[in-house]
Formats: structure tokens, sequence, C-alpha cells
């Protein structure tokens, strides 16, 4: 049995902000008419558990940019829909046949396949609601669900070719790797921050537009390579899901194919990347800084 490392203790900002996430997921769901199999489906899914790291880098991008946080709510929760999505179908049977999801049994094994089917893909149509019910300025809304749908695109592709490996063409295990992580994960996180830049400074914060993207293409992958590593390191019990099974399933992992210190290697590298982002950006990217430094040390 691996033996958990120490927790590193995250930002005292971070639980806030989470708590007030959590809060506003809740008040969506509840404002939506759904049958009741449904509803408690979607709050199975999407309420109590989950770190909402990708909302959280949504509100603080928008701080990031010199924009309002409040203004970038709307992005935030979509984000957090899409990736509560995201984890319903990963899981599933036909995908990582997972029964274990944020310390409680996966949607499919509480309720069933089709309830897990179905309940993903509704989430994807709410994230959408979420974002432009309300939205100010039809141009902004069409941008903010332009970044969203291209997150999602890219993450089905990821998806896709990290369960049946359908990307075409050659390339090298390492190469096919970085692109698997780049998609199934970075992608969504490169639209949380983007999204947040531009919802929160109302569509100005052009200039700014490329450092966030660096940011975010640097913490994304460091997202998913760190993922990987606590699949090899820590327990089930404190992941709140299965640990240990990326081997097994025959995943294609930065442990796997670079061993886990040339994982960790990557991480620090992603992290120095994402910080220099940061330092561009200025002082108003203070709090992306430090999660970025935390998520390179996460443990679960
Ligand atoms: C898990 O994401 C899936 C990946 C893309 C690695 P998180 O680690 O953010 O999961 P929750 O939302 O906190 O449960
Ligand atoms: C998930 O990657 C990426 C998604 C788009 C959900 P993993 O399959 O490694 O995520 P976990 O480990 O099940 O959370
Ligand atoms: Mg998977
Ligand atoms: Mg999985
Ligand atoms: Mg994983």
């Amino acid at each position: 049995m691996p033996t958990a490392r120490t927790a590193a203790s995250p930002p005292a900002f971070l639980g806030d902000l989470a708590r007030s996430i959590d809060d506003r997921l809740a008040g969506f769901v509840s404002s939506r008419d759904l049958p009741g199999p449904l509803r408690r489906a979607v709050e199975h899914a999407l309420l109590g558990g989950g770190k909402r790291l990708r909302p959280i880098l949504t509100l603080l991008s928008a701080q990031a940019v010199g924009g309002s946080p409040a203004r970038a709510e709307p992005a935030a929760l979509a984000v957090e829909l899409v990736h509560a999505f995201s984890l319903v179908h990963d899981d599933l049977p036909a995908l990582d046949n997972d029964d274990l999801r944020r310390g409680r049994p996966t949607l499919h094994r509480a309720h069933g396949e089709a309830m897990a089917i179905l309940t993903g893909d509704l989430m994807l149509g709410l994230a959408v609601e979420a974002l432009v019910t309300d939205a100010p300025d039809d141009a902004l809304a069409g941008r903010l669900v332009a970044e969203l749908i291209s997150g999602v695109n890219a993450m089905i592709v990821g998806q896709a070719d990290d369960t049946l490996g359908v990307r075409a063409g050659g390339g090298s295990d390492a190469e096919r790797l970085e692109s698997i992580h780049r998609q199934k994960t970075g992608a969504l996180i490169r639209a949380a921050c983007r999204m947040g830049a531009i919802a929160g400074s109302g569509g100005t914060a052009q200039a700014a537009l490329p450092a966030v993207t660096r940011y975010a293409e640097a913490v994304g992958l460091m997202f998913q390579i760190v993922d990987d590593l606590l699949d090899v390191e820590q327990t089930t019990e404190h992941l709140g899901k299965s640990a240990g099974k990326d081997a097994d399933a025959g995943k294609l992992t930065y442990p796997v194919v670079h061993g886990v210190e040339a994982s960790r290697d990557a991480v620090a590298r992603l992290r120095a990347e994402a910080l220099s982002a940061c330092e561009a950006l200025g002082p108003s990217a203070g709090r992306l800084a430090e999660v970025c430094e935390f998520l390179a040390v996460r443990t679960r």
C-alpha cells in the first residue's frame, strides 16, 4: 500500500471560494425546472465534494486581468458543470469503469448507467444555460460560449484518444501522452481561465489574454501530470477515487512513460512556466500564482 505524502496546506482563500461556488451551484440547480430523479442525479454529480479548482481559476483570472470576479461567476458555474459532466462520463463502465468519485459511489453506481449518461448530457446543456442566461451582452455571450465549446470539444477528443487511441498520425508515446493530457484536461482549464479573463473584464482585457493562456496551458498540463502521480502515490481513501488503476488499465500516463522522477521534473518546469506568466500579469495575479504553487504539491 503506498503511503500518503504529507498534505500540503492550501491557501486559506481557496476554501472560501470553494464554499461560495458550492452555494452558487446549488442555487443554480434549484432554479432549474427538472423532474425529481434527474434533479437528484445532477445534485449527486455536482454538489457535495469536488475541489472547485476550475471555477476558482475562472474567478482568479478575472481578478488577474483587473476585472470583476462577480462578472465571471456565470462562467465559473458553467466550467464546473462541464467538469462534473466529464467526470460522470469518465467513470462509466465503457470508459474508466470506476465505482468511487469524490468519496462516494459514482453516478452510474448510485443511479444506473442510463441516468448517468443522460445526466452528463444534461449538465453540458445546463452549463451553456448558466453561461448565457442573463448575459448582459450577446457578443460577449457568444465569445464565452465559443471558448467553452472549444474546451469541451478538445476534452472529448482527448478522452477519445485516452480511451480508444483515435488520434490520427504517428508520434512517440511521449508526444501522444502530452497531446492527450493537454486535450482531456488542459483544454477545459484553458477555457476556465480565458473565460474568467474575458467575462471579468467585459471583453476588454485583450492584451492580457496571452499571459492568461500561457498560465492556463502550463497549469492544465501540470494538473493532469499530478493526477497521474497521485494515482500511483496515494491511497483510494485519501483521494476519494480509485487509486492505482491507470497502469492496470494500460493507460498512457506520465509515470508510465517517463517515470516518477521525470514526471516530478515536468511538474517543476510547468510550475515555473505558469509563475512566469503570473509575473507578466503583475500583482493582480498573486492568487493565481498561489494556486499554481498549491496545485504543484497537492495530494488529492
Ligand atoms: C479530476 O479532477 C479529473 C481530472 C481532470 C484529473 P479534479 O481533481 O479537479 O476533481 P474534483 O473536481 O476535485 O473532484
Ligand atoms: C480525466 O482523467 C479527464 C477527464 C476529462 C475527466 P482521469 O481519468 O485520469 O481522471 P480521474 O483520475 O478518473 O479523476
Ligand atoms: Mg479517464
Ligand atoms: Mg478516470
Ligand atoms: Mg486520473
